[in-house]
C-alpha cells in the first residue's frame, strides 16, 4: 500500500454547538473529538499528518501538541479553502491525501482501510466515503447518474428538492491522488448559497477532465456522523459508549444497565467487575477483577484492584487495594490510598491520606493529611484537623489504634501504635503505645434543674 498523506479539517467556526470551546475539543466519551480522529488515522502511519485550524487554533494546537503538523486558515472561506492551506506542505507529493474532518469522531481505521484499499483497486482521481443515511438532512448528498457512478456531490443548501430525496451522503472522507487534488481545488468556485469554497466540487471537476471517480459506501451509517450541534454530540456519546461497553461485556465485565453506565474510552475493567447504571468512570481509570460498583457511582483517575464493593460514592485520584469496601456515599479525594481490606463507611471523606490494611473508618468522619497504620478503628464523627487556614498538618496513627468517637485530632499529631483516643477528645499532644488520650471537660450533673427550667416558672 502507498504511503498516505492525511489532512484533518479543524478550522471551522462550530457555530451551530453554540459554545466558547472550538467544536474539535468538545468531548466524546471522555475524549476530544480530534483525539478519536487522530487515534483513527494514527495506526495508517501517514507520511504527513497535517491539521488545519483556524477558529481557536492556539487551543486546538496546544491540544494535540506534536502528534501533527499544523497550517493555519485565518479566514473560513469553505473546506475546499481548508484544504488549500495544505499545499505549501504537500505540493511535492505524489502519493495518495486521506482527508477527513475533525467533527466526525466514530470512524474506525478499517474503514479508513477499507476506503484507500477501494480507491488503490479502482484506479481513481479521488473515492469518497459514503454511508445510507435515514435522515440525510444536513448532509451532502451523492448524486448518480442511471449508470450507477457518481456525479458529483451537492450540499444540503444548494440541493433540489429531488436530490434531497437522496439518501447516500457524504461522510466527509476522501481519499485523492494528491496533484490531482490540488489542481482540482484551483478550479474550485464559491458560486454557491453559502458562497464558500466546497471540497466536494473537486469530484465533479476532476469527472469532467475525465478522471476516473469512485466511491465506496460503509454499512454502518453511525460511523459517519458528523457532530455539528449539541444534538449530535449526545447522539455519538450514546453510540460511542454502546461501543466502548460492549467491548467490556464481551471481554468479562456485566452491566446492569449499559444504557446509564458512562465509561471512558481509556478506562480499563478486569473481568467478572459487576457495574450498575448510572455510574460514571472516567479519565486514566483502572479497575481490576471481581469488583461491584453500584449506582451513582463517579471514580476519575483512579487505580482499583480487586474484589472490592464500591457503593454510591466518589473518587479521584486515588489508589484501592483489594477487598476495600466504601460507602455509601463517601468521598475519595486525590491522593487517598487504601490497603487491603480497608472500610469506609458512610459519609466520610478522605483525602491525602494513606490506610493501612484492616483499618475501619465507618461513619462521619474527615480524614485528611494522615499516614493510618493497619486494623485501626475509627470512631464515628472523628475529624482529621489538619488545617488553619494557611499551613496544611499531617496526623500519622500506629497499628490498632482506637480513636473513640467524635474525636477531633489538632495536626501535626502523632498517635502511637495501639494507643487509644477517649471519645470526645480534642487531642492536640502526642499520644504514646497503649496510653489514652483523654482530654474533655467532666461532667457535672446540677440536681432538682427540672424546677428551674423557664417554662417551669410562673
Ligand atoms: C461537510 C461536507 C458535507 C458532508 C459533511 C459530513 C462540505 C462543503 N460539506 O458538511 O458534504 O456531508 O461535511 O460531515 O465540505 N472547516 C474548515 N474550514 C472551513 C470550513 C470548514 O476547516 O472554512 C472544517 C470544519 O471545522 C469541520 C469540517 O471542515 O471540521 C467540515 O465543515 P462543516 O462546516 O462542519 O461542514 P458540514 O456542513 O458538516
Ligand atoms: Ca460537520
Amino acid at each position: 500500500m502507498k504511503k498516505v498523506n492525511v489532512v484533518i479539517l479543524a478550522a471551522g467556526m462550530g457555530s451551530r454547538m453554540r459554545s466558547d470551546l472550538p467544536k474539535v475539543l468538545h468531548q466524546v466519551a471522555g475524549k476530544p473529538m480530534i483525539d478519536w480522529v487522530l487515534d483513527a488515522v494514527e495506526p495508517l502511519q501517514p507520511d504527513k499528518l497535517i491539521t488545519v485550524t483556524g477558529v481557536g487554533a492556539e487551543a486546538v494546537q496546544e491540544h494535540i501538541g506534536n502528534d501533527s503538523h499544523f497550517v493555519v486558515q485565518e479566514k473560513q472561506l469553505g473546506t475546499g479553502h481548508a484544504v488549500q492551506q495544505a499545499y505549501p506542505e504537500l505540493k511535492d507529493s505524489e502519493g495518495v491525501t486521506l482527508i477527513m474532518a475533525g467533527d466526525t469522531p466514530m470512524f474506525r481505521t478499517e474503514t479508513l482501510n477499507e476506503l484507500i484499499q477501494e480507491h488503490e483497486r479502482g484506479n481513481n482521481a479521488v473515492t469518497v466515503l459514503t454511508a445510507d443515511a435515514k435522515d440525510p438532512t444536513g448532509y451532502g448528498r451523492i448524486v448518480r447518474g442511471d449508470d450507477g457512478l457518481v456525479l458529483k456531490i451537492v450540499e444540503q443548501k444548494d440541493a433540489s428538492v429531488t436530490e434531497r430525496r437522496i439518501h447516500e451522503i457524504n461522510t466527509g472522507v476522501y481519499i485523492f491522488n494528491n496533484q490531482l487534488l490540488f489542481s482540482a481545488l484551483a478550479e474550485v468556485k464559491n458560486d454557491n448559497v453559502q458562497q464558500e469554497f466546497y471540497l466536494p466540487d473537486t469530484l465533479d471537476i476532476l469527472r469532467t477532465q475525465g478522471y476516473q471517480i469512485g466511491a465506496h459506501q460503509i454499512q454502518d451509517f453511525t460511523e459517519s456522523l458528523g457532530v455539528n450541534d449539541r444534538v449530535a454530540l449526545s447522539v455519538a456519546n450514546q453510540v460511542m459508549r454502546q461501543r466502548i461497553n460492549q467491548r467490556h461485556m464481551l471481554a468479562g465485565v456485566e452491566f446492569i444497565d449499559p444504557q446509564t453506565a458512562y465509561i471512558d474510552d481509556q478506562v480499563e475493567i478486569g473481568q467478572d467487575t459487576v457495574i450498575e447504571g448510572n455510574v460514571s468512570l472516567q479519565g486514566h481509570t483502572v479497575i481490576g477483577q471481581a469488583n461491584r460498583i453500584t449506582t451513582g457511582t463517579v471514580i476519575k483517575d483512579s487505580q482499583i484492584g480487586d474484589n472490592n464493593v464500591i457503593t454510591s460514592s466518589h473518587i479521584e485520584e486515588s489508589t484501592i487495594a483489594n477487598e476495600v469496601t466504601i460507602g455509601p456515599n463517601a468521598h475519595l479525594r486525590p491522593k487517598s490510598h487504601l490497603a487491603d481490606q480497608v472500610h469506609i463507611g458512610n459519609f466520610v471523606e478522605v483525602k491525602g491520606a494513606e490506610i493501612g490494611r484492616g483499618t475501619k473508618v465507618g461513619h462521619l468522619t474527615y480524614v485528611g493529611n494522615a499516614i493510618l497504620g493497619e486494623d485501626i478503628n475509627i470512631g464515628a464523627g472523628t475529624i482529621f484537623v489538619n488545617y488553619d487556614g494557611v499551613n496544611k498538618f499531617q496526623t500519622t496513627v500506629g497499628d490498632r489504634a482506637f480513636i473513640g468517637s467524635n474525636t477531633k485530632i489538632i495536626a501535626p499529631v502523632k498517635i502511637a501504635e495501639e494507643a487509644i483516643t477517649a471519645a470526645g477528645s480534642t487531642i492536640t499532644e502526642d499520644i504514646e503505645k497503649h496510653a489514652m488520650g483523654i482530654a474533655r471537660t467532666r461532667q457535672t450533673n446540677k440536681e432538682d434543674f427540672w424546677q428551674k427550667m423557664p417554662h417551669k416558672k410562673g
